[in-house]
């Protein structure tokens, strides 16, 4: 039982800087001191962010809307950020990154969760996290601002590339942006319109947004080039599957409509086939650790495949957490192909792949 309510947990949170100092500086150990907080709230730590999650709300037939409040860790939040979200299943740790939606001062957030046919964590999550549980997430990242200039903007989504726009969207409207903005959301089916009611309820509030949706499983419902050349606007944000999302930002570039374009893409990494990875040799400087690898899987993977268990947030190329430095060799970029071989630069290892033997320091 919780020896403190979660909001006195949150106040209690700001008064432990000092406990930190001496953890930082080797004097004491986080996770003793972790156990001891833990005791007055579960969601109590010294530097690490957990959550109390308090509602849940399905959005979509597969996508729920989770309503949590976290400890006092969370800091600098926005919404439109992505957080991992971590959970324990049969002694294994599972991590996967969400996309925030809400953001409140008071520390309550709410996360936008897809259901993906047999992901473990996902249905985890949809099925069986209840109200009142807690659990751990990491610190947000993630680029996506909201344009500055009151000019017109079109939000450009599919699939749950929805959840960071609608999270910068509804922040835009709320703190009074009047220019025009324009939504066009692209799914499979009905039924997968994510927050239609919300949206439309903001669609009725302001009248200068307006929402539109399409259908990718009916004949002609895809998007295309001439739904963007018929909209005015001079700022694009784009968000879904790594093909949409470039052929968008081709569209936009064809149109001559400006460099105000910002994109994510959730896509997996492309795989390359057997014939194009020969056998390389992996060094784990800091782990002391050699192992045969390919030049196929990222060095994440091949890390973890090798028993390491470096530090990751998105697994994306996106937050930076699992930032390493290349020691020896040269590694290639999963996402655009480059090549990068001089010594102590950073790397991202969960987009990074070897391109001959290679040593970091992990
Ligand atoms: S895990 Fe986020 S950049 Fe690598």
């Amino acid at each position: 039982m919780a020896l403190l309510s979660l909001s006195l947990a949150r106040h209690a949170a700001g008064g432990l800087q000092p406990l930190r100092r001496l953890c930082a500086a080797g004097w004491l150990r986080e996770a003793d001191i972790d156990l001891c907080l833990r005791s007055l709230h579960p969601a109590l730590r010294l530097n690490r962010v957990f959550a109390r999650v308090e509602a849940r709300r399905w959005v979509a037939d597969d996508m729920l809307a989770l309503q949590l409040r976290c400890n006092g860790n969370a800091r600098d939040w926005r919404a439109g950020q992505h957080v991992q979200v971590y959970l324990e299943q049969d002694g294994v740790r599972h991590g996967r990154s969400y996309s925030l939606t809400s953001v409140a001062a008071d520390g309550r957030i709410e996360l936008a969760i897809k259901r993906q046919p047999g992901g473990r964590l996902s249905n985890l999550l949809l099925d069986h996290l209840e109200v009142g549980k807690v659990i751990e997430l990491g610190q947000a990242f993630g680029e996506f601002v909201w344009p500055q200039e009151q000019d017109a903007v079109l939000l450009l989504a599919a699939g749950s590339g929805i959840t960071p726009l609608f999270g910068l969207l509804r922040d835009a409207l709320a703190r009074g942006f009047s220019a025009p903005v324009t939504l066009l959301h692209q799914v499979r089916r009905h039924g997968q319109q994510a927050f239609a009611e919300d949206l439309q309820a903001l669609a009725a509030r302001y009248t200068n947004f307006q929402v539109r949706w399409a259908f990718s499983a009916e004949a002609g419902g895809r998007l295309t080039a001439d739904h963007i050349a018929a909209l005015p606007a001079e700022h694009l944000l784009v968000c879904g599957p790594r093909g949409f999302v470039d052929t968008a930002c081709g569209w936009w570039r064809d149109a001559g409509r400006g460099t105000s374009l910002q994109s994510e893409s959730f896509s997996p990494l492309p795989v390359l086939t057997e014939a194009q990875t020969p056998e390389v040799l992996l060094s784990f400087a800091r782990s002391r650790q050699q192992a045969l690898g390919n030049g196929n899987a990222s060095l994440l993977e091949q890390a973890e495949a090798n028993g390491l268990r470096p530090a990751h947030g998105c697994r994306q190329g996106i937050c930076a957490s699992c930032t390493c430095l290349l020691l020896a060799g040269t590694v290639r970029d999963l996402r655009s192909g480059e090549l990068f071989a001089e010594p102590n630069q950073p790397i991202r290892p969960c987009v990074s792949a070897p391109h001959g033997d290679v040593e970091v320091d992990l």
